[in-house]
């Protein structure tokens, strides 16, 4: 085996993987899932079933039954049965209908299909209990306001019920959009890793295209990790590639941006991972940053870079930050669980007018930073005119013209 003892352990101590063994057991499984009761999957479910099939969420072995659902509620966190505690801050949850939860009746398993009603995976040993929408909303993201993407895209018109078991994949999930060799598992990223003899992995999550106020946290890091004395740290710089709110920039996109940045050597390729984290957006700040850094544990991170408002957004209602800037990193320095994991809290990076380029924010001369917000970026990039030098590598920058560009013209 290839997979290096020098990584980070995978939270509970082994990495799940709950795709089906490939030759006649997924025969097996297929013929077994026509006999069962059938749950439709949407988008949102599917980017779950691909999350848990690859073990981003060990030790979860499938869609959270009550007492992990009421445990990640209250707890941000689920107790094993040793009595050891890992994190986990976001429901992975599955909803039925009244209708749904009839025809199942006293049935032990179901299959979930897709939007063909292709058999996907298996959901066996089932427990059905109530999904208490206000009560999990209020509790994931602080409040009940409206308009809260992830909430209007999949819990207000969800079932009433829930649905966890234990979950068998019947393949690998594949999008096939042109981008899957990036969706690396992570037993594949653990094994990139080690190939690459890696002493020290640093994980970014992000959402956005990659300016140079984002590079500056990585470079530091690096620099950082090799002053403390590691020869090799590799940087995972992990996009995520599930639903995301309507006006973020797609996937594609985002990764024709950041392959632009490898291109033009803002960040070296030579020490960086590219790859995509299949997980859909919650928007849910300091909740979901310790999501976003727990599941990187179980890819082999033993780093994580926290900058300013991590996983925030406007509040939908009232004209101010949904979550305090500072919490997220506040918040994931002490979650419980996530002790193994270091931190690297980053303060705010802007752009210093005197200097030219992006640097930490300096108090102490405030009139000589520039915030470029996400709305100016694209309002800029829409017009296609420039950000201000050393804001974006050119290439990047050319690439979020073209997105913008392709929104306008016909
Ligand atoms: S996120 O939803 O994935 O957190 P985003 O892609 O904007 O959003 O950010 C990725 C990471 O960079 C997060 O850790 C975030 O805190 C950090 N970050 C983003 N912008 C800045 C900034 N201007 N200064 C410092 N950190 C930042």
């Amino acid at each position: 085996c290839r997979i290096s003892s020098n990584l980070i352990e995978p939270d509970g101590g082994r990495l799940v993987d709950l795709v089906v063994p490939e030759g006649v057991e997924r025969e097996v499984r297929r013929r077994d899932a026509v006999a069962c009761p059938k749950i439709k999957l949407s988008g949102i479910d599917l980017e779950w079933v691909h999350v848990l099939s690859e073990g981003w969420a060990s030790p979860l072995t499938g869609f959270m039954r009550e007492s992990e659902f009421l445990q990640t509620l209250h707890f941000n966190s689920i107790r094993l049965h040793d009595g050891s505690v890992v994190n986990m801050s976001v429901p992975i949850v599955l909803a039925i209908d009244d209708a749904q939860k009839r025809e199942i009746g006293d049935r032990r398993r179901v299959a979930l299909v897709d939007a063909n009603d292709k058999p996907v995976a298996i959901l066996s040993d089932i427990e059905i209990y109530k999904h208490n929408k206000g009560e999990r909303i209020a509790r994931t993201w602080g409040t009940i306001a409206p308009g809260l993407p992830y909430v209007e895209e999949t819990i207000t018109k969800a079932g009433n019920w829930l649905i966890g078991g234990d979950l068998e994949v019947i393949e690998p999930i594949k999008y096939n959009d042109g981008l899957d060799h990036y969706r690396l598992s992570p037993a594949q990223l653990r094994e990139e890793f080690s190939r690459r003899n890696a002493d020290a992995v640093f994980a970014f999550q992000l959402r956005n295209p990659v300016h140079n106020g984002h590079a500056l946290l990585m470079t530091d890091t690096r620099r950082r990790l090799l002053e403390m004395g590691y020869k090799n740290p590799v940087l995972l710089l992990h996009p995520l590639g599930g639903f995301t709110k309507a006006d973020d920039v797609p996937l594609s996109w985002r990764i024709k941006q950041h392959e632009k940045v490898l291109e033009e050597g803002v960040l070296n390729p030579e020490t960086t991972v590219v790859a995509i984290f299949p997980s859909p957006m919650h928007y849910a700040g300091p909740t979901e940053v310790q999501w976003h850094a727990k599941s990187r544990i179980n890819a082999g991170a033993n780093f994580y870079i926290v900058g300013r408002d991590p996983a925030g957004m406007s509040h939908p209602t009232e004209n101010r930050d949904l979550y305090d800037a500072d919490h997220g990193k506040k918040v994931l320095s002490m979650a419980p669980g996530l002790e193994k994991l270091n931190i690297l809290p980053f303060k705010v990076a802007a752009y210093d007018k005197k200097q030219m380029k992006m640097d930490f924010f300096d108090p102490s001369r405030p009139q000589d930073f520039l915030f470029i917000s996400g709305t100016k970026m694209r309002n800029l990039a829409k017009n296609r005119e420039n950000p201000p030098d050393g804001f974006m590598c050119p290439g990047g920058w050319k690439v979020l013209c073209e997105y913008y560009g392709s929104l306008v013209s016909p």
